[in-house]
């Protein structure tokens, strides 16, 4: 399970690195930056609430 960011909707409200900065990080103008980790199978209700907080929908989970 991973995160994929659509760089064309994330306009850089952070609530992804806050709530999560075990999974995002930001690059220098607050855009979010997915970390290397990998999320675990138990980790799937957080991750699943981390990707409905942001508010342009720019955030998907995805199982590969
Ligand atoms: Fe971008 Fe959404 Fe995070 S707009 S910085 S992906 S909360």
């Amino acid at each position: 399970m991973r995160f994929v960011v659509d760089t064309d909707l994330c306009v850089g409200h952070g609530r992804c690195y806050t709530l999560a900065p075990q999974w995002f990080d930001c690059d220098d103008v607050g855009y979010a930056e997915i970390k290397d980790v990998v999320i675990g199978a138990g980790e799937r209700t957080q991750a699943e609430d981390v990707a409905a907080a942001c508010p342009e929908g720019a955030i998907t989970l995805v199982e590969k």
